[in-house]
């Protein structure tokens, strides 16, 4: 099955998912591991039928338009896929697929240990030992927010929204939500939903963004947004940096407005925003939300059954255009 396709490989995966793809593909893999320049990505794409990349690689109108007719499926290594122009694709006869579900439970971890390391102070205290400065203690030192009976917002009940909902709930939160859509009350689970977003603002004590990136939700943190949360919010993103104004957000975390922020996701990748790094009421993570083994490898086969199933003409599973 699907022996003869060459396949680019734009990233370094996991050691499962690389020999199978190379076990069933012509797979040319990037052991540079940096991520390619568009001109870069669009002359490797050449000679190739299919190419597997990562949330990092930006298929937009130009790259796409770019592309030789022979190359079929862009088999994303990622369920975002706001790095790739779908219209362009659909466009040109290219199948887009993605890798739902399976980093679900990965990524509520993530957003988990954010909450818990910007209520509890976790960077500060991490930064304190590490340089030597820990020489005090005493009842009033270092005090924190706990989060027992707060309420947790999520913008984005999807898949990585619920489960997320439900490790709040293993902390005592009350779950509040928005999402275009209300849920069913089987998967609901007593979450209250607010239909506008402007009245989850209102009841979040933390705020998890969970919602993909696009025109619409772009900036959806700004000024205006945060100043509706509740004194003392904590705002967490495992999403996307581009659902937050990151000045917007420094303001607020720099004025006490905002309590803190756990943030594993920037605007700019690899790399994120110094200026929210020098806050010590920031806890900060590489975008590691499906860093595990597991969720990695899963994700890794997920990608190679989409591409499996397209070569063997059936619909792929996780088809998003
Ligand atoms: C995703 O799958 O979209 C994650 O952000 C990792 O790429």
């Amino acid at each position: 099955m699907g022996a003869q396709r060459a396949l680019l490989v734009t990233r370094r995966l996991t050691d499962a998912v690389q020999a199978r793809a190379q076990r069933d593909y012509d797979a040319v893999l990037n052991d540079a591991d940096r991520v390619f320049t568009s001109e870069e990505l669009v002359e490797r794409c050449q000679d190739v039928d299919a190419v597997l990349p990562c949330h990092s690689e930006r298929f937009t109108a130009e790259v796409i338009a770019a592309l030789p007719d022979r190359l079929k499926v862009i088999a994303n290594h990622s369920v975002g896929v706001d790095h790739v122009d779908l219209d362009a694709a659909r466009e040109k006869g290219i199948i887009v697929t993605n890798t739902p579900d399976v980093l679900s439970d990965a990524t509520a971890e993530i957003a988990i240990l954010c909450m818990l390391g910007a209520a509890r102070r976790g960077a500060e205290g991490n930064r304190m030992i590490r340089e030597g400065k820990w020489d005090f203690w005493s009842p009033a030192f270092m005090v924190g927010r706990q989060v027992t009976g707060k309420r947790f917002g999520i913008l984005g009940m999807g898949r990585v929204g619920q489960v997320t909902a439900e490790r709040a709930r293993g902390f005592g939160m009350e779950v509040h939500y928005h999402n275009r859509r209300r849920l069913p009350p089987e998967a609901e689970r007593g979450a209250v939903y607010h239909e506008r977003f402007e009245d989850l603002l209102r009841n979040s004590d933390v705020l998890s963004l969970h919602c993909p990136a696009s025109t619409a939700t772009r900036n959806a943190i700004n000024a205006e947004t945060l100043a509706l949360l509740p004194e003392g919010a904590i705002l967490v993103n495992t999403a996307r940096g581009d659902l937050v104004d990151e000045d917007a957000l420094i303001a607020a975390l720099q004025s006490g407005r905002l309590f803190a922020a756990g943030l594993d996701v920037f605007r700019t990748e690899p790399g994120g925003n110094p200026a929210l790094a020098a806050l010590e009421n920031v806890f900060l993570l590489p975008h590691i939300g499906s860093a595990t083994q597991e969720t990695r490898d899963a994700m890794g086969f997920r990608a190679l059954d989409n591409l499996d199933a397209v070569f063997a003409g059936r619909e792929p599973r996780d088809r998003v255009a």
